[in-house]
């Protein structure tokens, strides 16, 4: 038989909502979202939550703990101090449908807008060969698993909801750098995007977004640093931009 903890939990939907207090019971070795399902099993009932692999890979238990984007799955009640109130909020960026649950569409338009990988026409399936090292280069990018703790901590998005037309956000920049890292990507427009159509230039290089992913991808030294840096030497190259110059007409 563990602790009974205090827990803080925002119940409410999309016209408003509070914060409910409970005492629930604690075990060693439990995460928040064994808590969450406790409250659900004994006091909740209805409590919206949503949930699927329970070990950090679906990417879908996203809220906020104690004021932190966090997977509730990864995080262990004994990251917290035993007297600590445990306070557990809807991901604040994106709207609330019930309880802990939020519509993460604007990241699945952000996904439609992106041109999707373009392999040269030439080459057939069974035909794309590529390097070792370009296959491990954008590796760290393809761990992300689409939790979106990125895309809610990033303030261009979280205190100015009228950027999110113009901004696609950390979790598609990394995802455009990894396609201009391609050697078979056959698109080669994939910084002007990122600066004309993604808004990368709102970024101001806070770091929040790396400070929360999972997969601890670094997204902001490795993805929209060098992707910004090679937007800008596009810009000056004169020999690009004779070519954009010549083939825009
Ligand atoms: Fe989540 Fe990291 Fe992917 Fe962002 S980049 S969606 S924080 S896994
Ligand atoms: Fe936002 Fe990450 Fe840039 S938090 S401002 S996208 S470094
Ligand atoms: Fe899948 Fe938490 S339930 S990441």
């Amino acid at each position: 038989m563990g602790a009974n903890r205090h827990f803080r939990v925002w119940r409410g939907d999309d016209t408003g909502g509070s914060l409910e207090d409970f005492q629930v019971e604690v075990n060693d070795g439990e995460v928040v979202l064994d808590i969450i399902h406790r409250l659900q099993a004994t006091q909740a009932p209805d409590l919206a939550v949503r949930w699927n692999c329970k070990a950090g890979k679906c990417g879908s238990c996203s809220m906020e703990i104690n004021g932190r984007p966090r997977l509730g799955c990864m995080t262990r009640m004994s990251t917290f101090e035993e007297a600590e109130t445990v306070t557990v909020t809807p991901l604040r960026t994106f709207p609330v449908i019930r309880d802990l649950v939020t519509d993460v569409s604007f990241n699945y338009q952000k996904a439609r807008e992106m041109p999707a990988f373009a392999p040269p026409v030439d080459t057939k399936p069974g035909e794309y060969r590529m390097q070792q090292v370009d296959v491990e280069r954008s590796q760290e990018f393809r761990k992300c698993i689409e939790c979106f703790l990125c895309q809610n901590t990033c303030h261009v998005v979280r205190d100015h909801e009228e950027n999110k037309p113009a901004f696609s956000g950390p979790r598609f920049f990394i995802r455009a750098a990894e396609l201009d890292m391609h050697p078979l990507d056959a698109k080669d427009d994939r910084k002007d995007f990122a600066v004309e159509q993604q808004g990368i230039g709102y970024c101001n290089i806070t770091k929040c977004c790396t400070e929360v992913c999972p997969e601890h991808i670094k997204i902001t030294d490795n993805a929209i640093i060098p992707m910004k840096e090679r937007a800008v030497d596009n810009r000056y190259d004169p020999l690009v931009w004779l070519g954009r110059k010549i083939f825009r007409r």
